[in-house]
């Protein structure tokens, strides 16, 4: 609503100063009240200097920066789009240059133009049938990939349900607690959603596999975990074909884990 005010004021300014530079444009130049000394039209009488709007942010954004995330609710583009980027949305398969049967999973308005997702309905949804086909041959990934795990299966089911919206959240908005990071419980599971689809024993891009603890815990020793995920200089950043990185508070939890000797807790 404030947005539509903020919106309407602009159209407003905007408008009056169009009609007024018009009208000063035909009945240039102006005489003042006594009808021959010219007044000064060089002075804008629309104060343009100081826009009553400000106009860096866009009146129309509808991101929520700052806006918590809700446990409930599933995310595009924290939930959906990295089990997507890691199993699909690669060369040769569905990324913007491949996409095979047409089909691009590299971003939100992609999916729903081309992925044949049916709001609040699991099976009017090509997306939920393909990852959930029985046939190995059918299904998506095909094989040799694995199968999405059921986590991940149970994600996409859910944000279908929800009505396979574009929620928008800020993960970094308020507390992050860095202390006592747990591998089961924090880091793992960013992991399986953010690099197994390209680092699983059966696949392992660039040769690194980081199924289970103990190949997690040698690129976390030799420094290469901690490198890729903050996209430091001298390193892949991870991961790879993300517009940006991880939320910085998962950075830092990963980080806290490294430092604390990366323990398998
Ligand atoms: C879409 C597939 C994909 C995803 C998702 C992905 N990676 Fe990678 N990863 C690659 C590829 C491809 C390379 C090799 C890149 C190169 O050599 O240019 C690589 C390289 C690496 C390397 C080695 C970098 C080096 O400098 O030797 C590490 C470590 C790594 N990835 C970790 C991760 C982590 C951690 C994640 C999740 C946060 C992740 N990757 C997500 C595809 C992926």
């Amino acid at each position: 609503m404030a947005k539509r005010i903020t919106y309407g004021w602009f159209l407003l300014v905007f408008g009056t100063g169009l009609l007024l530079n018009f009208s000063a444009c035909k009945h240039d130049p102006i005489y003042g009240e006594d009808g021959i000394t010219p007044i000064d039209t060089t002075d804008n009488p629309v104060d343009t200097t100081d826009n009553p709007v400000d106009t860096t942010d866009n009146p129309v954004d509808t991101t929520n920066s700052g806006t918590p995330c809700d446990p409930e609710v599933v995310y595009f583009d924290q939930d959906i789009l990295p089990i997507l980027r890691s199993n699909c949305a690669f060369g040769g398969c569905h990324d913007d240059n491949s996409a095979q049967d047409g089909v691009i999973l590299t971003s939100y308005d992609n999916v729903m133009l081309t992925a044949d997702v049916d709001p609040y309905d699991l099976s009017g949804s090509d997306l939920y049938e393909v990852i959930t086909d029985s046939d190995p041959d059918d299904r998506m990934p095909p094989a040799p990939n694995e199968r999405l795990t059921s986590a991940q299966i149970s994600k996409i089911s859910e944000w279908i349900l929800q009505g396979a919206k574009n929620e928008q959240c800020d993960p970094d908005a308020g507390q992050c607690d860095t202390e006592e990071v747990s591998f089961a419980e924090q880091v793992q599971p960013v992991i399986t959603t953010n690099c197994l689809g390209c680092h699983n024993d059966s696949a392992p891009s660039a040769g690194i596999s980081l199924e289970g603890y103990e190949n997690v815990k040698a690129v976390a020793d030799n420094g290469l975990l901690y490198g890729v995920i903050s996209w430091s200089a001298g390193y892949k950043p991870m991961p790879f074909g993300a517009s940006e990185p991880l939320p910085q508070c998962t950075v830092d939890q990963i980080k806290s884990w490294i430092d604390a000797g990366a323990p398998n807790n």
